[in-house]
């Protein structure tokens, strides 16, 4: 049965799978580099605002050697934008030891893949079936929602063993990277989170929830935690003092406008403890905030009058070399909110 399921979804795919940039190669160590490019950019990113970023980024990076040879800023300049900048770290440290450790050549072992930075289960999982088309099956949300509903099987965390015993059974010995990407495709164009597509679905005579006419819903009970900061906007001519060393891990490398968590705390004592001295001019409207995967900042912008600052931390920018920065999305957001209040 489970092995009928899978002929279905593979031929299916075959037929229907849509044209992305990482399912077309040259050779095979170019399909490794694209999987690999395309696994960690879709890392918390969906695909259609993934193909710009990749096909920019394969155009000037178009091997791992190239990439192992480049710098950070330079990769980072090519993320500007698709967010979670850690994983274009990851993916350049990844270059690196694929090329002084494998050869330049991707590993085919689970456990090297496991080792590498930015690679958990799934990520592995992926890159074996897709690109090295290996008995793996990594299990995101469409693939999850995908089993579940066939088997109508619980898709709470906690049950997951249920559905990787279902994976388990649905492995084939030939075909397991249009296995995956059918799968995931399934996700991605039929099987919808709130209108499922059944009348086009290849599985539509096995399905369980097809047939009940229930389909299971994840629950999505997200917690989100609130976070508070203040941003410093000090301006002395046409330029702009900007930070590159900041304590926060996603914004980190990047260009931004000094931001300081208040934890609580009055702006007084905040300045007093980073900035050797600063005369606050205003408080602008404390209705800036901004939304990360699992917290969001309520940000207060402190117009600053006068500012010395530790020249180790902070500098002075010119905004028309802006340009030239990798300058992080909230500090753009930052300052477009400070100029608008200021007109
Ligand atoms: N999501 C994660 N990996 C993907 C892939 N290779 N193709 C389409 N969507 C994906």
């Amino acid at each position: 049965m489970s092995q009928i399921l899978s002929k279905k979804i593979i031929a299916w795919y075959q037929k229907h799978q849509r044209q992305l940039p990482w399912r077309v190669y040259k050779s095979s160590s170019d399909r490794d580099y694209r999987v690999l490019l395309s696994e960690i950019m879709l890392q918390q990113t969906k695909v259609s605002t993934v193909i710009p970023y990749f096909n920019k980024f394969y155009k000037k990076f178009s091997t791992i050697k190239s990439l192992s040879k480049s710098r950070i800023t330079s990769v980072l300049k090519l993320w500007q934008g698709l967010g979670y900048y850690q994983r274009a770290r990851n993916l350049h440290q990844i270059a690196k030891i694929v090329s002084q450790k494998f050869g330049g050549k991707l590993p085919d072992s689970f456990s090297d893949l496991k080792n590498l930075p930015g690679i958990g289960d799934y990520t592995a999982s992926a890159i074996l079936s897709i690109a090295k088309n290996k008995p793996f099956i990594g299990i995101d949300g469409n693939v999850k929602r995908v089993i579940s509903r066939i088997f109508f099987i619980n898709y709470d965390s906690k049950l997951i063993f249920n559905i990787e015993k279902k994976l388990n059974l649905m492995k084939v010995k030939i075909g397991s990277s249009d296995l995956m990407q059918g799968l995931m495709e399934l996700g991605a164009l039929i099987c919808l989170v709130k209108e499922p597509m059944c009348k086009l679905c290849p599985l539509k005579a096995d399905c369980i929830s097809y047939k009940k006419n229930m389909f299971v819903l994840k629950n999505k009970t997200r917690t989100v935690v609130k976070k508070y900061f203040y941003a410093l906007y000090a301006q002395k001519g046409s330029r702009i003092l900007f930070t590159l060393n900041n304590n926060f891990k996603f914004l980190s490398g990047l260009i931004n406008l000094p931001l300081i968590e208040s934890k609580n705390k009055n702006y007084g004592t905040i300045i007093k403890k980073n900035f050797k001295k600063a005369i606050v001019a205003n408080i602008m409207d404390n209705s800036f905030n901004y939304r990360m995967s699992n917290f969001i900042m309520y940000i207060k912008i402190l117009k600053i009058k006068k500012i010395i600052f530790d020249k180790k931390k902070y500098f002075w920018l010119e905004k028309k070399n802006l340009k030239n920065f990798t300058v992080s999305i909230l500090a753009q957001k930052l300052l477009q909110f400070a100029t608008k209040y200021e007109q």
